[in-house]
């Protein structure tokens, strides 16, 4: 009898809570399919909302920011009730920002930091600073630079100038490499450091290939040794591992350079089993699409919304309350338990 009684009440609970979200639309942007790790995420979060009884609005922009400014002004006229945004161009959404404001919409920067408005209410993303530390130090360990005398020679490429998170990678990376760089144990024999200099728009790969190329052309010609390259994601590292290897480099007599990367790409972890790069930062897409719903469904539910950082990221009218999650490293000796053994791939992915 008290049994059925409480079953009874779970199932008209389990009815009613699907009642209350049926109909609750939450719109997802995205900045483009062309990178593998933006489906994942967009797919996803569709999924995770989607078992939680909430309607999606799920879309990609091409990379184009219009096209994401357009897509979010009908999220709003659509009726969606929060916004989960990751930014091609992270200071180009004031307007409609305040347009989701007047509604009343919450909005959540996903990945990427929104920047110059008051009308962004939360951010989630790995810590972004710390992904640039992880990829100094593999750099600092793969060469033994506390032991080198060196010189070793370097160099440097950083993302998208427009995405602030290129500047938090550059900045933990270089907080690692710099001191060596002024003892004299790393040298940039371009000697372009500067972020505006390696900045790589849109994180394009044929763009950065281009830049890979020129710089083997204009300081590598005379045999001189490339130690190092310091790639801030894989989009990046796939272009400069096909500049390499057009320019000769995998061979006995020229190896690869240590190369980092970041996302895991599918691409990137067989180039890093290749030989070719020789890491990438592993950022579980499952993990961030599930710290933003747990952040979506706080806020429909009026509950207090998760967050472990309140103080770093200033998007320069205020500081954006914000859940970081770990990123790690994965390379030759541990994808297998990282990528596979975790289902975040199946073995054949990756051959
Ligand atoms: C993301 C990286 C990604 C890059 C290019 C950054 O904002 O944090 O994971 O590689 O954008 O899409």
């Amino acid at each position: 009898m008290r049994k059925s009684f409480v079953v009874a009440l779970v199932l008209l609970a389990v009815v009613l809570g699907g009642a209350w979200a049926q109909g609750k639309m939450i719109g997802v942007a995205m900045p483009t399919q062309s990178l593998q790790r933006w489906n994942q995420d967009g797919s996803n979060m569709k999924t995770q909302l989607e078992a939680k009884g909430y309607k999606v609005q799920l879309q990609y922009a091409n990379n184009d920011v219009n096209t994401q400014v357009q897509q979010l002004e009908n999220m709003v006229t659509q009726g969606c009730k929060v916004l989960v945004i990751a930014s091609i161009d992270g200071s180009a959404l004031s307007s409609v920002l305040k347009e989701a404001k007047d509604h009343k919409i919450t909005v959540i920067a996903y990945d990427r930091l929104i920047m110059n408005t008051p009308d962004v209410d939360y951010y989630a993303t790995f810590d972004n600073f710390k992904v640039g530390v992880i990829q100094g130090q593999y750099i600092e360990k793969a060469l033994n630079l506390k032991m080198a005398k060196g010189p070793l020679n370097i160099e440097l490429f950083a993302g998208s100038p427009d995405d602030n998170n290129a500047t938090f990678f550059n900045k933990g990376a270089m907080s690692i490499l710099q001191p060596y760089i002024d003892k004299g144990v790393l040298v940039v024999p371009s000697g372009q450091t500067a972020f505006t200099t390696i900045a790589i728009p849109a994180w394009t790969s044929a763009t950065a290939q281009a830049r890979m190329d020129n710089l083997i052309t204009a300081n590598y010609a005379n045999g001189k040794k490339l130690d190092v390259v310091l790639s801030p994601n894989d989009s990046l590292a796939i272009g400069i591992v096909a500049s390499l290897k057009n320019n000769g480099y995998g061979t006995a007599a020229k190896p690869f350079p240590v190369l980092t990367g970041q996302d895991c790409d599918k691409a990137n972890v067989k180039a890093i089993i290749a030989g070719q790069q020789s890491m990438s930062i592993f950022k579980d897409t499952r993990t961030l699409a599930k710290q933003v719903v747990d952040m979506v469904d706080a806020v429909m539910s009026g509950k207090t919304v998760p967050t472990n950082d309140t103080k770093t990221y200033n998007n320069t009218v205020k500081v954006v309350p914000s859940f970081l999650c770990d990123p790690v490293f994965a390379d030759v000796n541990n994808y297998k338990a990282l990528l596979i053994d975790t289902g975040y791939y199946k073995a054949s992915d990756l051959q």
